[in-house]
């Protein structure tokens, strides 16, 4: 019997044009298993701040719009950088208006990163996803040292991983737990 298909939502905690941790999200994407489709959210930068007053009947289109695409995700993928040793406010803006929705509580999530720094920022973003009751997959941990390198640097390191089997391992562990978890589901 073929797997049933799966659709992982990925959400960028940067939106600098050259950001490394889009990049990652990228080559997770380019190399997704058959039957895996990954989409990188482009929701992030356009969305208003959170107020609470807003939430319910009042909330905005491209909120019921993030909302819907978490619904439709079997999984979720963050990668985002460290501000002033945080989380960015974006990406924190966007779980916010996770937080009382229902598309997240058991979601499986994984954390990629692509720096060798910033255990701040992945320790508050494992903290809030965690009180957002999201599944963290800890053995899909993915952290890629791009932090400070050039193009073609990153490249290097890249497919250096790739040869090494270190994303495509972590991705399959990631899938492999949320195919798990559907079964589970019954769906
Ligand atoms: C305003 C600002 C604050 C930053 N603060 C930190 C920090 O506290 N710790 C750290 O390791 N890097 C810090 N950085 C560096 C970013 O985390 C780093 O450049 C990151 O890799 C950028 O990710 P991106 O390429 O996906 O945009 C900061 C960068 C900016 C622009």
């Amino acid at each position: 019997m073929d797997a049933k298909p799966l659709f992982l939502y990925a959400l960028c905690g940067s939106q600098r044009e050259v950001s490394t941790n889009r990049r990652l999200l990228t080559i997770l994407r380019d190399h997704a298993p058959d039957g895996v489709t990954i989409e990188i959210c482009d929701l992030i930068g356009d969305l208003p701040i959170f107020n609470p007053d807003r939430e319910g009947e009042n909330t905005p289109e491209i909120v019921e719009r993030l909302g819907a695409k978490m619904r439709d995700a079997d999984g979720v993928i963050v990668a985002c950088p460290e501000y002033a040793h945080g989380l960015p406010g974006g990406l924190k803006n966007a779980l916010d208006w996770l937080v009382s929705r229902d598309e997240v509580p058991f979601k499986p999530v994984m954390i990629a990163h692509a720096s060798h720094r910033g255990d701040f920022a992945l320790g508050q973003l494992t903290e809030v996803l965690k009180t957002m009751s999201f599944d963290i997959v800890a053995e899909a941990h993915l952290r890629i040292g791009l932090l400070g390198k050039d193009d073609a640097a990153q490249a290097a390191v890249l497919d250096a991983a790739m040869r090494d089997g270190v994303i495509v391992n972590a991705l399959a562990k990631f899938c492999g737990h949320v195919r798990k978890v559907s079964l589970y589901k019954g769906i």
